[in-house]
């Protein structure tokens, strides 16, 4: 059996190991603690702006944490960009609220702004505001900001944006995860950047992220004994990940040009095959970290997707179909949608390619040839 390909595995640099020894040294095993906060400052002085930032224990809470401080309660109606991981929409539903899925538009593949107005005027005709509005950066690449954004200030609905595939992306020259009135990032195995587990909410607003230092750690109020007049989560990031976190920040534009030359890569090899197609950067105002190398196959010409997933799995080449988007699964049946068929499309025709930063040369080439062996017979 050859050695495996992963889709994306964790890629340490040379400073975590000696930031978790130092961190054993001085016995801060707990959750928090320096290297918590340094990992923070770090963050926040990598996305500028002006931001402020909370380290989690995951992305998803993150979201939990952003959802319940812009007052999302059972019965309200939250707007969800429908073609993305399931944990974008999970928080919605942990407080009992509706999920409205809208869907992505060709160029990036995430919100489209024509459709999310028409969503929100239809849920306002029906008597519902929405009460925020969570929209994904996929696979690193930049939604489009500018209008998303002049469509919720418009209607003055607050944008989270899930920026957990995205750390390292801009738009328009500005770090992903500094638009919304709150951000979040991901941390976990296959990111960018890991923490082994982990995540964080980013804002300018430093109320947001002082409340969500408080609901973190089980919102505790100021008594020397334990009192408690809010309900609090257990969601705060350890000292031992944020060690991790701090030594993956040292080298993070690294990984930013390493996944990107892994696209760039991709993009020579299949020069000659024009049935797969590249999600470019549609105009120089979208930089995208590249998180992970997708293309789409046009069936047309007798190889499918599932042809290519199955064939890499035969070599031990880990790859995946796009994320299947929330309004046709099963656990979000019956949720609001809005939609033009273009994330459909998309999860039929789309796959993830292995993007590590990790990868050798050799590795790539393993998995070029492999594809191009699948349209030997076939004209294209
Ligand atoms: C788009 C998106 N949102 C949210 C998450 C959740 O992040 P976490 O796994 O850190 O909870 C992930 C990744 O897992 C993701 O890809």
């Amino acid at each position: 059996m050859k050695t495996k390909i992963w889709l994306s595995s964790p890629h340490m640099g040379t400073n975590e190991f000696s930031n978790i020894k130092e961190a054993f040294d001085t016995n801060w095993i707990a959750p928090l603690g320096p290297h918590v906060d340094g990992f923070e400052k770090d963050l926040a002085s990598f996305l500028g702006e002006g931001m402020h930032v909370a380290a989690l224990s995951s992305g998803t809470a993150a979201l939990h944490l952003a959802l319940i401080m812009l007052d999302v309660q059972a019965g309200d109606e939250v707007i969800c960009q429908s073609m993305t991981f399931s944990a974008s929409a999970n928080p919605i539903a942990y407080q009992g609220a509706i999920p409205v899925f809208v869907d992505s538009e060709e160029r990036t593949w995430n919100m489209s702004p024509d459709l999310l107005e028409i969503a929100i005027q239809d849920r306002l005709s029906k008597g519902k505001k929405p009460k925020a509005i969570i929209v994904v950066h996929l696979y690193g690449m930049p939604a489009e900001m500018d209008r998303i954004m002049e469509v919720a200030n418009r209607y003055e609905i607050p944008v989270v944006e899930d920026a957990a595939e995205a750390l390292g992306s801009s738009y328009k020259g500005r770090m992903l995860g500094t638009f919304g009135a709150m951000s979040i990032l991901s941390f976990n195995g296959n990111k960018i950047i890991t923490t082994s587990g982990g995540g964080a909410l980013v804002s300018n607003n430093e109320a947001y992220i002082k409340q969500a230092r408080f609901l973190a750690t089980q919102a505790r109020d100021a008594a020397p004994h334990y009192q408690h007049s809010h309900i609090g989560y257990n969601y705060r990031m350890s000292n031992i990940c944020a060690a991790i976190g701090r030594g993956q920040m040292d080298v993070l534009p690294d990984r930013v040009q390493q996944r990107r030359a892994n696209y760039t890569f991709y993009k020579e090899a299949f020069a000659e095959l024009p049935v797969i197609q590249f999600p470019d950067e549609p105009t120089t105002d979208y930089y995208s970290n590249r998180w992970l190398s997708t293309v789409l196959i046009d069936d047309a010409k007798g190889v499918r997707r599932e042809d290519i997933r199955l064939a890499l799995e035969t070599e031990n080449i880990e790859s995946r179909p796009l994320w299947k988007p929330m309004h046709l699964q099963p656990v979000f049946e019956g949720s609001p949608f809005y939609g033009d068929g273009t994330s459909e499309r998309l999860f039929e025709r789309g796959l993830c390619l292995p993007s590590g930063s990790n990868m050798t040369h050799e590795e790539r080439e393993r998995v070029a040839t492999k594809i191009k062996a699948c349209f030997k017979e076939v004209v294209v």
